[in-house]
């Protein structure tokens, strides 16, 4: 066998369903890479023989190796910061009163729509750094605080341009309908219209988006506003997905999980109806702990139904200046397990297999088995549920991206 590293004396979280005990865990293992992907993975007993002394190997010395951690959602490119609306709400504001007062998004898409690309761009890289040295290999991140053509161009160029800049993978998402901006104010539709008509065809056109969302809410856009950039997104080519039931429930589950939405996120208001669309359509559940806890939310999204109807469920930061200015993958899986019960193996299909399913990138990464993308992470714990149990220390030792050690 040729291959170009060898990992031995490692436990693998692969996370991988088909391997019946718990995490996909397999004790004692080995991993072999060659050409960015896994080509063996196993006991370390069954490892074939290999030319030992032209191929690197690496010894975890008993640790855990899981997949590289993938953070589904996240607003990571945005200049500014939202501290004063933080003392606002401190001193009786609601999130909703401050975006109603003309704060809130817009006050971002202001700093937005003035800071150039090399500003937005050097801002969004440390933060990526920030989740890369958590682990994460993949991330999201939409634009949405541009609301007008040019600068959602500008922020998509630059999560475009960390991607190729940067060993995580950047998947982009076009949020164009996030807010009504000043321009169009009582004039809902024909921004929606703006957004489907001058706005979508130029992001097709310089292929700079993966996806489409809309916030879907009473502060935001309606559902049949939010149909109609989904439906045209589809139309375009485009995977689509939705924030809906953050706040109330307007019915944005059912109607983009029947449009086959690859994830509703948000979700704290949604009900058995929207649950059952969701399973139906193989739409995955995203979970925001860290909005959730910083916006001081009380209503909990339905796990108990979404366990029932084996929607996948994923954790993400959903890190932006507004609702989550938490910048880390690591603590929300803490967060999912105290605010909203998973188990820490589900937090970890959360940020790991789940996640992939919800960016429709499960072909390649978020469990580890041959033929997928070599993404994973060595962490200096002794059981995978340490992962969500404690935060602070970071326990990543060693990430590998697309087969090779990154240094950082
Ligand atoms: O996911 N819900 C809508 N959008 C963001 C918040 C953006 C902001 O407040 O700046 C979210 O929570
Ligand atoms: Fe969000």
């Amino acid at each position: 066998m040729r291959w170009d590293h060898v990992w031995i004396d490692i436990n693998i979280a692969t996370m991988d369903s088909e391997i019946s005990s718990a995490y996909g865990a397999i004790h004692q293992g080995a991993i072999a890479v060659k050409d960015n992907k896994i080509v063996w993975l196993g006991a370390q007993n069954d490892l074939p023989q290999f030319d030992a002394l032209s191929t690197p190997v690496y010894r975890g010395k008993g640790k855990w190796v899981t997949p590289g951690l993938i953070d589904a959602h996240t607003h990571l490119v945005f200049a500014g910061n939202r501290a004063n609306e933080f003392e606002m709400r401190l001193q009786g504001a609601s999130y909703e009163d401050i975006a109603r007062a003309g704060g809130g998004i817009i006050s971002t898409v202001n700093a937005c729509r003035e800071a150039d690309e090399a500003s937005l761009f050097d801002s969004a890289r440390k933060r990526l750094n920030a989740l890369a040295k958590e682990g994460v290999t993949t991330v999201e991140i939409k634009s949405g605080y541009g609301l007008e053509t040019a600068s959602e161009l500008k922020l998509l160029r630059v999560a475009r341009e960390l991607g190729k800049h940067h060993h995580v993978d950047v998947q982009t998402t076009f949020l164009g309908a996030h807010a009504i901006p000043a321009q169009y104010q009582n004039q809902a539709d024909a921004y929606i219209d703006h957004v489907i008509n001058d706005m979508l065809p130029q992001v097709v056109a310089e292929n700079l988006a993966d996806a489409v969302d809309v916030f879907c809410e009473g502060i935001a856009f309606n559902l049949e506003q939010s149909e109609r950039v989904l439906v045209a997104a589809k139309q375009a080519g485009l995977k689509i997905k939705l924030h809906s039931e953050q706040l109330s429930n307007i019915g944005g589950t059912v109607m983009a999980a029947n449009l086959g939405a690859k994830s509703v996120d948000h979700i704290e208001y949604l009900d058995e109806a929207g649950v059952q669309a969701m399973s139906l359509n193989g739409t995955c559940a995203v979970l925001l702990p860290g909005a959730f806890y910083f916006l001081r939310e009380t209503q909990l999204p339905p796990i108990a139904l979404l366990r029932q109807y084996n929607v996948p469920m994923v954790v993400a930061s959903d890190f932006n200046p507004g609702s989550s200015p938490i910048c880390s993958t690591q603590l929300m899986l803490n967060m999912a397990c105290t605010l909203f019960k998973l188990t820490p193996e589900e937090a970890l299909q959360g940020v790991t297999v789940n996640a992939a399913k919800a960016l429709g990138i499960e072909d390649s990464v978020g469990v580890l088995k041959v033929g997928m993308a070599a993404d994973f992470c060595l962490w200096d714990i002794n059981t995978p549920a340490e992962l969500a149990y404690s935060y602070g220390v970071n326990p990543c030792q060693q990430v590998v991206k697309a087969g090779k050690l990154i240094q950082q």
